[in-house]
């Protein structure tokens, strides 16, 4: 055992909001352990950008974050892990990653017509990490791909329900219906923001797949294994840094989270983030 309050805090990150809906259930699974996340809200969406560049903030962000005490980084962004996760467990050797993946593997085990859709950024499906899952875990199954494009935008501005976001998702999301898939992956962490729309679209029949209570587990194994498990009642600080608007990320928070965090800002100074 640790001698209190020898908790480091998990780090975790994403271009923005979405990385929220992982760490809700990172604070569902584990509400002692302190976390400090970090939304990359200045260069939100990473969807659309290259790997490269995606790789250059995913590799700064790590540092600044390890630099506040991290001890574990949870890469809460499905576009990063794509673009960075293999590169950062190399650059950062002896610190665990947790990153996401399309639940494809899942997805394939579950499907009853063998047809499967799967909404996730460009850069994510272009990266080698969607392909291997694709090629390991479904054969034989069919995957239908959209990028929604516009849907990060609308959830990064808290339009959960509005007319554009459902607009968005019935164009993604009607021929993949049509064609008879009945499992849905959410390749992106802003996507379980809108999961009642996405069931109110697609009906009862058709199973939306969040990964995060299963990345939520993982974190929780790595933490008991590096003796950082944070036991007791007393719940975890929370810090919340933005490189965007500080004010607003703060309402969102509130919004997406349901807690009320005075949010802190970051800039990106020379390639390096600074505290604002
Ligand atoms: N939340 C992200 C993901 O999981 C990034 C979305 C974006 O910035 O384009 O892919």
């Amino acid at each position: 055992m640790k001698p209190y309050p020898a908790y480091p805090p998990i780090g975790m990150f994403d271009s923005g909001v979405g990385g929220l809906s992982v760490l809700r259930a990172v604070r569902s699974e584990l509400p002692n352990q302190p976390v400090y996340y970090l939304g990359d809200q200045v260069h939100v969406p990473y969807g659309p950008r290259s790997l490269e560049e995606v790789r250059g903030f995913s590799e700064e962000i790590t540092r600044f974050l390890i630099s506040l005490g991290a001890e574990l980084i949870v890469v809460a962004c499905n576009t990063a892990s794509a673009a960075a996760l293999h590169w950062l467990r190399e650059r950062f050797a002896g610190v665990p990653f947790v990153g996401m993946e399309p639940a494809v593997k899942p997805a394939a085990e579950q499907t009853h017509t063998g047809k499967v859709g799967v909404l996730a950024t460009p850069a994510t499906f272009q990266g080698a990490l969607y392909a291997s899952v694709v090629e390991r875990f479904a054969s034989g199954v069919q995957i239908y791909q959209d990028t929604c494009p516009g849907l990060v935008q609308e959830i990064e501005a808290g339009n959960l329900e509005g007319a554009e976001t459902r607009r968005i998702l019935e164009t993604a999301l009607r021929p993949m219906l049509a064609a008879g898939i009945d499992t849905i992956v959410l390749g992106c962490t802003h996507y379980p923001f809108v999961i009642p729309l996405i069931e109110s679209i697609a009906g009862p029949a058709v199973r939306v797949i969040d990964p995060a209570p299963a990345v939520a587990r993982q974190v929780s194994r790595v933490l008991r294994q590096q003796d950082n498990f944070r036991p007791g009642n007393a719940p975890g600080p929370l810090r919340a840094f933005t490189s965007g608007a500080v004010e607003d990320f703060s309402r969102t928070l509130n919004l997406l989270l349901g807690e009320a965090r005075a949010a802190e800002g970051v800039v990106w100074s020379n390639g390096r983030l600074v505290p604002a």
